[in-house]
């Protein structure tokens, strides 16, 4: 069992998977662990759409890949790499990013982060993603790699009438899951004292070493 403090520090994007099947057992803890997280008044108005189908998961690349060539690929090559990484590790996953949008279809499966609720308002992330979050960290306990995905929803309606959703459900992420080609290893973010402050807006503290 690996411990939960290296869970957290080397859960990232797992963009290239390998198309072999993901056995129904470990997707079931997954979700259990998704239906585990806080959420508004436990009312527990998510739904976990699972997909495996090739035909569906194709319909909804499309429009991921048209968001891809008209948003995500100038954005990424007019901006500068973000805190706590490199140019060489921004182009890394700059790659993956692009090897991501043209496999997508090809992960095993994929888990549809839904929630039903017919006017969804800035709560309403707030009672989905924490179960988006546990099913990331569970993906990684099981060694399965999987990404934190939204951007379907620039083309929401599309990807949404693709996934077949209902009137009134709304999705706020595709996971696309599988096993990893590569190797887990650290995210790369910025210093922590950079972005906590104590008692005061812009004070900086003096952050306890690691121990
Ligand atoms: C709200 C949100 C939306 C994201 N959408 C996508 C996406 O559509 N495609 C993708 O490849 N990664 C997506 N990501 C993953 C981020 O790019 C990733 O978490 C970030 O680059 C940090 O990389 P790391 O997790 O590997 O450290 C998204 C992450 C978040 C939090």
């Amino acid at each position: 069992m690996t411990e939960l403090f290296e869970i957290l520090h080397s859960t990232r994007a797992m963009r290239r998977l390998r198309p072999n099947p993901v056995p129904d057992a470990l997707i079931a803890k997954i979700l259990r662990a998704g239906a585990s997280a806080a959420n508004g008044g436990n009312i527990q108005r998510w739904r976990f759409l699972v997909v495996k189908d090739l035909e569906i998961k194709k319909a909804v690349q499309v429009w991921y890949k048209r968001a891809y060539d008209e948003v995500i690929a100038p954005r990424y090559s007019s901006i500068a790499p973000p805190p706590g990484t490199t140019a060489e590790r921004y182009a890394r996953q700059h790659a993956a990013v692009e090897y991501l949008t043209d496999h997508f279809h090809e992960a095993p499966v994929w888990i549809v982060a839904c929630l039903a609720e017919e006017k969804p308002t800035r709560w309403s992330g707030a009672s989905i993603y924490p179960a988006v979050q546990n099913m990331l960290l569970a993906a990684r306990e099981l060694g399965l790699g999987a990404t934190l995905t939204t951007r379907h929803l620039l083309y929401e309606k599309e990807a949404e009438a693709a996934l077949g959703l209902p009137p009134g459900v709304h999705s706020y992420a595709i996971l696309p899951i599988g096993y990893p080609m590569g190797r887990f290893g650290p995210v790369g973010r910025g210093p922590l004292r950079d972005i906590t402050f104590l008692d005061r807006w812009g004070e900086n503290w003096d952050i306890p070493e690691e121990g």
